[in-house]
């Protein structure tokens, strides 16, 4: 079959999944109003003037009327006109970091490459955002009062989270927060802020020994090769977002509750939390002095109970 045909049956196939699993989600599911999120998020903590950075599951928050979109204007609503939004639209078109680091003629541009992140990156992207970072694996979009800053420096960081990148900048701000709606511990990319400012003195071997250069386009077309060192396979495998390190994340959830620093709360039908990013940094580097990192064996974790100061 011809390569444009197979990609419209695709689409067409993708088109009839979706329609059939937001009527599921419609027909039984409890459903939520933009209004009502905009409430919740407030009594979670999030407030006029701050600087969200999101991670989501649609699906968890209930029916929501006006489906992705109606989420992105509770948080706006939440956030109030000073406030800004960030949104992971990471695009990994070979699957892993790894592998994109290898594909033969890719060159990323922030206005053809769409996001792999879900349904609410997407929808950001098509609508709210109004900035995006050019990066070839990990671009982040904006929308806010600090849109612009946050994302204009990422092709020229040293490292995909390192000094310049939208995180590294995220946590100098005040009211800077983590926000998971309907996310465990697991899928967090603010862990990485950490082992990109420490480098080799980062208590874990986590990186491959070669940093690869991708192409990439800004905004007005003009080329940039962007440095991008992969993780190691067994860094990723023994990672808190590995289907198998439940583990894991159950540690860092208690750990950041017991630290007074992790806040839950229920987002529509969602449970949510919130983690304010400079003391998220902060402990993050506490634990690691204690050998405990998002790579931490059961043993490592079992010498050191959540808790334990
Ligand atoms: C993987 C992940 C996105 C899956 O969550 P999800 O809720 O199943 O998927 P999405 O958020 O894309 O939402 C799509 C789902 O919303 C549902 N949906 C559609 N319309 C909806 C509506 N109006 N209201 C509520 N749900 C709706 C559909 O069931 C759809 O499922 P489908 O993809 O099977 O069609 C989520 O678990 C996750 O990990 N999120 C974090 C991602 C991230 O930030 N990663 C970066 C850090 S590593």
């Amino acid at each position: 079959m011809l390569d444009p045909l197979k990609r419209a049956l695709k689409s067409v196939l993708e088109t009839v999944r979706r329609r059939g699993s937001e009527r599921r989600i419609r027909e039984t599911g409890r459903h939520v109003t933009r209004a009502e999120l905009a409430r919740d998020l407030a009594a979670l903590g999030i407030a006029p003037g701050d600087t969200v950075f999101l991670h989501s599951s649609l699906k968890s928050l209930g029916y929501v009327e006006g489906g992705a979109a109606a989420v992105i204007g509770a948080l706006q609503d939440a956030l109030g006109a000073q406030g800004t939004l960030l949104v992971p639209t990471y695009y990994l078109p070979a699957g892993t970091v790894r592998a994109t680091c290898e594909l033969e003629g890719y060159v990323f541009d922030p206005r053809v490459h769409g996001t792999n992140m879900g349904r609410l990156p997407e929808t950001f992207l098509a609508g709210a955002a109004t900035h995006r970072s050019v990066h070839p694996t990990h671009s982040v979009a904006a929308w806010g009062r600090h849109a612009a800053w946050l994302t204009e420096g990422h092709h020229h960081a040293p490292s995909i989270f390192g000094a310049g990148s939208p995180w590294q900048r995220f946590v100098e701000l005040d009211g800077a927060k983590v926000l998971g709606l309907g996310i465990s511990m697991g899928p967090v990319t603010f862990y990485h802020v950490l082992e990109d400012a420490l480098g080799e003195a980062f208590p874990a071997a986590i990186w491959e020994q070669r940093t690869y250069r991708l192409p990439c386009r800004d905004r007005h077309g003009q080329s940039w090769d962007v440095p991008v060192r992969p993780f190691t396979a067994a860094a990723t495998a023994n990672r808190i977002d590995h289907p198998g390190r439940g583990d894991l994340r159950d540690y860092f959830q208690r750990e950041f509750e017991l630290a007074g620093l992790k806040t839950n709360g229920a987002v529509g039908a969602a449970q949510a939390w919130v983690i304010p990013g400079r003391a998220f940094f902060d402990h993050l580097e506490r634990l690691a002095g204690q050998g405990i990192t998002i790579y931490s064996s059961p043993e490592q974790l079992a010498a050191r109970p959540p808790g334990r100061s």
